[in-house]
């Protein structure tokens, strides 16, 4: 079993996520996962060359043309082939087929832009301030079947402004977002570590 546990991240566009999850592993050499691929359905995003830029694997596949099952299928070679251990959601806007959120129960973490279970979906911040809420804020969660319905294990609020838009309160709940996620994987991939090796001893 490797020491830190391998984790790809799923991108569809900017990948500051991703960025955040992979600086916090540079900052400090004692972590409990490292990033060994980022992975994508948009071949252009831009994450993907932030990505290359830090020296991690990439990988990308348009899934234009190919319906769910089958991109998953090739998406899901590629993270077996890297020998990938957990799987971190970070602005992945494609939902999962079933059979492969089956094969990785457990083991991917996605983070979300409201307060779940409030705004699962999309347009969050928007229907937050239309609903009148007092807080957004941002939740990461274990991915099931259900959009964003998993088990959350991590969540963070950010006060709504009277003078805020969907653009200011985003902009505010991403630097949260930055600082939650990296947090989250990091206990998530220790805990993971730790029930394996507890089931090895057994
Ligand atoms: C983030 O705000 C993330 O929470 C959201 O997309 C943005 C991606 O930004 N994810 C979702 O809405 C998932 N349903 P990034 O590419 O800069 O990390």
């Amino acid at each position: 079993m490797a020491d830190k546990v391998r984790v790809a991240v799923l991108i569809s566009g900017r990948g500051s996520n991703m960025l955040a999850l992979a600086e916090h592993r540079r900052r400090d050499h004692d972590r409990s996962y490292e990033i060994v691929l980022v992975a994508s359905n948009v071949p252009e995003a831009r994450g993907l060359v932030l990505a290359r830029r830090l020296g991690i694997k990439t990988w990308s596949l348009s899934h234009k043309g190919l319906d769910r099952r089958a991109f998953d299928e090739q998406l899901d070679a590629a993270l077996r082939s890297n020998e990938v251990e957990l799987i971190a959601l970070a602005g992945y806007m494609r939902l999962l087929s079933p059979e492969f959120v089956e094969g990785w129960e457990g083991r991917i973490l996605n983070i979300h832009p409201s307060l779940l279970p409030l705004h699962k979906g999309l347009d969050t911040h928007r229907r937050a301030i239309v609903a009148g809420d007092e807080f957004g804020g941002c939740s990461v969660h274990v991915v099931t079947a259900d959009l964003d319905s998993g088990p959350v294990v991590a969540q963070e609020r950010v006060r709504i402004l009277p003078r805020d838009d969907a653009d200011s309160l985003a902009e505010r709940v991403l630097e949260v977002e930055h600082r939650l996620y990296p947090k989250a994987l990091e206990d998530y991939a220790r805990a993971l570590r730790a029930a394996e090796e507890e089931a090895q001893d057994e």
